[in-house]
């Protein structure tokens, strides 16, 4: 099968690119090269496996493109909160509009499978309640918005044709070498290694579902090779129940990996994202699919990385491994305009 991954230069799609060909995929790459300046740690497996890339923005995808394509997983958006916000009306453009384009373009060249990966942000501000498939959706930011928005325009196009499957995924954690620094885990690692110190400016308690990355992942490759039947307009949860956790929760399981680091809280906070997730579904209607790493061991890992790579407070705050910082330093320096495209 040869796959097009969309987003291989990003924290997922530079792990899914070797996953999928230690699996017999040949994997053909596209990005347009927003964090490349930032490689955390080079291994084996990413420097023997890298793909074929496309540089290329996703607005930009020609039919010329997907020649020879059997299956794409769309991983490359604006692709967390904050960046969404940034600049909604590019967001649209990109998260929602490229997307849908990217699907259209896949179903008219007789692409079947669409791998799309949405985010468990689709609940938005929950009750606390467990929150499933069916449940309602409630986006609070663009980036939100815009996977439910692909969700459904590209749901619609499933058929004897085109067979769309949407993962919605928890919040990522676990080394990569294209690093970012902007998501709960990672971030408070980090801090646990550099300062000793997780100083919340919440009170840390929000519910947050979190997956491994190489969980996210499997569950992608499971979606590219399960039988059309069971997986043809599916929305899935990504994670497991028991990875749900309240921030502080996942502060103390950091502590607990880094010894020394000391915890604290703050005030109560405006932020009003918080859901708590049911991934029954993944696990039993998606063939193969188990989770093997929990937020323990991702902490682990990190730690070990850290360890071995000396990794330091200027590692951490280099632009790079933060998606808003990265991209404002492109366009203050001219590099990339107003709608992201390279100058
Ligand atoms: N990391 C998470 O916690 C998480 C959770 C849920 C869902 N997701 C989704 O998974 C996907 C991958 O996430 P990630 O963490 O690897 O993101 P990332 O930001 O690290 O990587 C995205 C990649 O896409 C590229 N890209 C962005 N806009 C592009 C465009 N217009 N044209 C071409 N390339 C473009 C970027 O250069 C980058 O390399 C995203 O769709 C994201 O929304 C991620």
């Amino acid at each position: 099968m040869k796959v097009l991954v969309t987003g291989t230069n990003g924290y997922v799609g530079c792990i899914l690119a070797p996953y999928l060909m230690e699996r017999g995929m040949e994997v053909v790459g596209l990005d347009t090269g927003f964090y490349r300046d930032g490689w955390l740690y080079s291994d084996n497996k990413q420097m023997v496996r890298a793909p074929l890339t496309i540089n290329k923005d996703l607005r930009q995808i020609t039919a010329e493109d997907l020649r020879g394509i059997d299956a794409i997983a769309h991983l490359a958006e604006l692709s967390n909160d904050p960046l969404g916000q940034n600049d909604p009306k590019v967001t649209f453009e990109i998260n929602h509009r490229g997307s849908v384009r990217l699907a259209e373009l896949a179903r008219k060249a007789g692409i079947k499978r669409f791998v799309y990966t949405s985010s468990c942000s689709v609940y938005g501000a929950g009750t606390g309640d467990f929150l499933d498939e069916t449940s309602p959706t409630n986006p609070q930011t663009a980036y939100a918005e815009c996977k439910v928005l692909v969700e459904r325009d590209v749901g619609k196009m499933a058929g004897e044709d085109f067979c769309p499957v949407f993962f919605r995924n928890a919040t990522a954690y676990g080394p990569s070498p294209r690093m970012r620094f902007d998501i709960v885990i990672n971030d408070l690692c980090a801090l646990a290694w550099t300062v000793k110190k997780i100083a919340m400016v919440s009170d840390g308690s929000p519910w947050r579902p979190v997956v491994h990355v190489a969980d996210m992942c499997e569950a992608i490759y499971r979606g590219l090779v399960a039988p059309e039947g069971a997986v043809r307009g599916q929305v899935f949860n990504v994670g497991r129940n028991s990875d749900n956790y309240r921030v502080r929760e996942i502060a103390a399981i950091i502590a607990a990996e880094f010894p020394g680091c000391e915890v604290t809280t703050g005030p109560s906070s405006a932020d009003n994202r918080s859901y708590r997730v049911n991934f029954d579904k993944i696990h039993s209607q998606l063939p193969g699919f188990r989770c093997q790493y929990t937020a323990k061991d991702g902490a682990n890992q990190l730690h070990q990385l850290f360890q071995r790579i000396q990794f330091t407070d200027e590692v951490y705050k280099y632009r790079a491994f933060t998606r808003l910082k990265q991209l404002q330093y492109l366009q203050k320096t001219k590099q990339i305009d107003s709608e992201l495209y390279w100058c």
